[in-house]
């Protein structure tokens, strides 16, 4: 009479044991790494830009006469003795920083000049600057609107 064990209740060898938890883990591994990539697909693709109407802070940061450049918003703030303007300091050739120079501006990237009002006096230049609204805010702070352009007339009195 033979005892032989019956095959099933064998312990498996822990070679076997090993390359199947290193299958399971791949396995894991492979199924999480889907579902991340599939999680993202859900996540909008957006570029955040900062808002085109900004608070620039109270009239009585920008002394009467003074012209206060605004790098981070590439615009020139006047409180002239008629009111507050301001003028975009994006050159209409390339898009350079203009410079204060004299009354007007003037481009450092292809030498376009322009006037106290912004319009073109030598090119390449082909579009005067741009100038922006301003407007009061309920805390009475001084607010810039990029989407909407006006005329070299206008200024606000604050
Ligand atoms: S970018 Fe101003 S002149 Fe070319």
């Amino acid at each position: 009479m033979t005892t032989d064990r019956p095959r099933l209740l064998e312990r498996p060898d822990p070679v076997r044991r090993s390359m199947f938890a290193i299958g399971c883990i791949a396995i894991g591994a492979a199924t999480a790494g889907f579902l991340a990539a599939t999680l993202r697909f859900f996540v909008p693709n957006v570029l955040y830009e900062p808002s085109r109407r900004f608070d620039i802070g109270p009239p009585s940061g920008f002394p009467p006469g003074a012209v206060t450049f605004l790098p981070d918003r590439r615009l020139y703030v006047f409180n002239g003795t008629d009111g507050f303007y301001t003028i975009s300091s994006v050159c209409t050739h390339l898009g350079c920083n203009v410079k204060r120079g004299g009354p007007g501006f003037a481009c450092p990237c292809h030498g376009s000049q322009f006037n106290e009002n912004g319009q073109v006096v030598q090119g390449p230049a082909p579009k005067p600057l741009a100038w922006y609204s301003l407007s009061l805010s309920p805390h009475a702070h001084l607010v810039v609107d990029l989407d909407h352009p006006v005329t070299p007339e206008f200024r606000l009195r604050a």
